[in-house]
């Protein structure tokens, strides 16, 4: 994997967060251990987990099992919006912490918005597990552009970004745009639109006058805008495909191009299930 790769980063408040990362999203058992160690292998530095992947044992395995430095990767882990209130965030956290056999997460954020418990308490607990030092930085997913504004009035240390849905189908101009009003980075979770783009002709074309494929496209094209990207595999091969996104640039005319594959049914994740619509 080319070393620049591994160092390249996006900088939002006082946090550096790779624009590279695995995501981990129904990596389960053996398979995610040996998956997270073959990345952080391969180069990769940070990685995507959550609580409700119930795979942070097996994702802590696999940092461990690297022989990578503490220091040396960036492991991000959600709080479930069941945990949302203020005592049970915290000991949601520690409950990853021991999971992961870590002292600290470089990255804990609100998974989804919970209509449920007032913004303000969930934010308040979320900067104590900072200040505690469980977190080094804390952030939010899944934010609209409402939530987005609401947060960051009523948090009292920085958010450093939304993670959301982010691919060339789904028009998330505004959310974008909202987050980089406030400093905060933005992280695109389903960059490949869960495999979606791999068919894609557009990119299929673009990819093949680079050499690329076209998921090499897709990330590329995210992460020439300083989009974070995570994508997931649970094969090895893909692994390097997914890295290869640096070596490479798209011209203004192809952006464009691509930038035109948003449709308006263009989400691949269901947001009805968490209850959040009523958010928008
Ligand atoms: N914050 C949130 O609410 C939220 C929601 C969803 C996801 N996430 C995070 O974001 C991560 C990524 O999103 P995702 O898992 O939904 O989708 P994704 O990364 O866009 O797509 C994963 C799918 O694409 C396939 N794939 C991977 N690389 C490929 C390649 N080079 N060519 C063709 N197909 C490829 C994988 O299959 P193989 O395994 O066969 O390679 C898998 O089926 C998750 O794992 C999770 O960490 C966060």
């Amino acid at each position: 994997m080319n070393a620049i790769a591994s160092v390249l980063s996006v900088a939002a408040k006082d946090a550096k967060i790779p624009l590279l990362g695995l995501g981990t999203w129904d990596l389960r058992g053996r398979t995610c251990a040996r998956m997270v160690e073959a990345a952080l292998r391969l180069g990769y530095r940070a990685i995507d987990t959550a609580e409700m992947y119930d795979n942070e044992r097996e994702v802590g395995e696999g940092l461990h099992g690297s022989g990578l430095k503490r220091g040396e990767v960036f492991v991000t882990t959600k709080v479930w919006p069941s945990h949302f209130a203020p005592r049970e965030l915290e000991r949601a956290a520690r409950d990853s912490l021991k999971r992961l056999q870590l002292r600290e997460v470089d990255l804990l954020l609100l998974h989804w918005p919970n209509p449920q418990i007032p913004l303000a308490d969930t934010l308040g607990a979320l900067c104590k597990v900072k200040r505690d030092g469980l977190a080094r930085h804390i952030g939010v997913s899944n934010f609209t552009v409402n939530l987005v504004e609401e947060a960051v009035r009523l948090s009292t240390e920085p958010l450093v970004c939304n993670q959301i849905e982010c691919h060339p189908f789904l028009d998330q101009s505004k959310v974008i745009a909202a987050c980089r009003k406030h400093g905060m980075a933005v992280i695109a979770y389903s960059p490949i639109a869960r495999g979606d783009a791999r068919n894609d002709k557009l990119l299929a074309r673009i990819g093949a006058a680079h050499n690329k494929t076209a998921a090499q496209v897709c990330l590329r094209y995210l992460a020439q805008q300083e989009i974070a990207v995570i994508p997931r595999t649970s094969k090895e091969a893909r692994l390097a495909e997914n890295a290869a996104i640096f070596d490479f640039s798209l011209s203004v005319a192809e952006m464009k191009e691509i930038a035109g594959l948003i449709r308006r049914d263009g989400r691949v994740v269901d947001w009805s299930y968490s209850g959040c619509m009523q958010w928008d």
